[in-house]
């Protein structure tokens, strides 16, 4: 897809693109700016705050994008005053202007357990072409991280409003999971948690749910029922789902795939703090997982330039390139989080890079200066 109008860098003529670039950087944020009209950047900026066509600050963390039918629908945590506890939906065309199309999982919709609250974290949406349903996976959970639950939910539109369907541990009770509880039915309990997560599907139109499981010691995948509203049943480990990564302690997982080849990007478990990412490969999608290493560069690439992956999006127009997700957490001041996206290319050697950009548009060539 072509980028939209003018405003998109990757269009300019040099000078003025140059021009352009002097501006951006002085003004860290176009429309953010004191003096600048309140409007969507013309350029991708990586940690800056980013406005949707109303003017007001994307709120959509943790999140991820479905495209369908033309359209990229970006759903996430809403974390700010407008829709608290929700999750958000915003449309694109072009993926750098967003409009905002509000809460499409109220609060209000989540289930009370033992008379506490739920909350979402990590929503992802999925379209099953079989049902013309849009499947909304999210990691429910309670205050303490405790509850650990997948929640899932439906809707006919992509926009909402989504219906929750129910609360649950796709694997259940693993066996021979240990953890720090003395008492073994609450090893078991805690083996079947399900944390940060993300959905994939596959060529073959197959859908998966990877996530945190084992207290986040190991990563599950786990193929879905037709209609995405559950594990394959029966469960078979090793044929419908797999222990992957395991006792790694990875989370915010960000699978693509790309030659045949599946591509996990992954964090460590430091809460909202910053660590080093991880990209792990394989020739299945259950594994096993071979870890590459970390495939930032650049300053910062250490700490994952300061964020958290939470999604990898084929590049439009950009053939073999994606674009890597991630949100910089302010644990103080949630809703203040800031999304970086960058590129996410293949060096000679065919392993996945994520260089730095202070500024970057569409379309990818894949020629990026690895910055080592
Ligand atoms: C890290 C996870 O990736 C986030 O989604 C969130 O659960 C925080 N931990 C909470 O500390």
């Amino acid at each position: 897809m072509m980028p939209r109008n003018h405003r998109t860098l990757g269009l300019c003529p040099p000078g003025r693109c140059r021009l352009l670039f002097a501006v951006l950087l002085a003004g860290g944020s176009l429309g953010g700016g004191a003096a600048g009209a309140a409007a969507p950047p013309a350029a991708f900026m990586p940690g800056q705050v980013w406005l949707d066509t109303e003017g007001n600050p994307i709120d959509a963390h943790g999140g991820g994008v479905l495209q369908h039918r033309g359209v990229y629908y970006w759903y996430g945590e809403a974390r700010g005053q407008l829709s608290r506890g929700a999750v958000a939906c915003y449309s694109s065309t072009n993926l750098l202007d967003w409009k905002r199309e509000g809460a499409v999982l109220p609060p209000s919709s989540l289930p009370r357990v033992n008379d506490r609250r739920t909350f979402v974290e990590r929503p992802k949406v999925i379209f099953n072409p079989s049902t013309k349903k849009f499947v909304m996976w999210m990691h429910l959970e309670q205050g303490g991280y405790r509850f650990s639950r997948a929640g899932i939910a439906l809707s006919d539109t992509p926009v909402g409003t989504f219906t929750f369907l129910e609360a649950l541990r796709p694997i259940a009770n693993t066996n021979d999971f240990a953890s720090l509880a003395s008492d073994p039915a609450r090893q078991k309990e805690f083996g079947a948690t399900f944390r940060d997560m993300n959905l994939f599907v596959d060529e073959d139109g197959r859908a998966y749910v990877f996530y945190s499981a084992e207290d986040n010691w190991t990563m599950y995948v786990v193929r879905l029922n037709a209609a995405f509203t559950g594990p394959e049943l029966p469960a078979v480990e090793n044929k419908t789902w797999a222990k992957i990564l395991v006792r790694r302690m990875r989370e915010g997982v960000a699978p693509f795939k790309h030659r045949g080849n599946y591509f996990l990007v992954t964090s460590a478990c430091t809460g909202w703090t910053p660590n080093q990412a991880d990209c792990a490969v394989a020739d299945n999608i259950l594994g096993p997982y071979r870890s590459l290493g970390n495939p930032c560069r650049g300053p910062d690439s250490d700490r994952t330039f300061g964020a958290q992956s939470t999604f990898v999006l084929p590049a439009p127009g950009s053939p073999g390139c994606f674009i890597f997700m991630a949100d910089r957490w302010v644990s103080f001041n949630l809703s203040d989080s800031r999304y970086v996206w960058l590129p996410l290319e293949f060096d000679a050697e065919g392993t996945p890079i994520v260089p730095w950009r202070e500024h970057w548009s569409l379309p990818l060539t894949g020629k990026s200066d690895p910055g080592k």
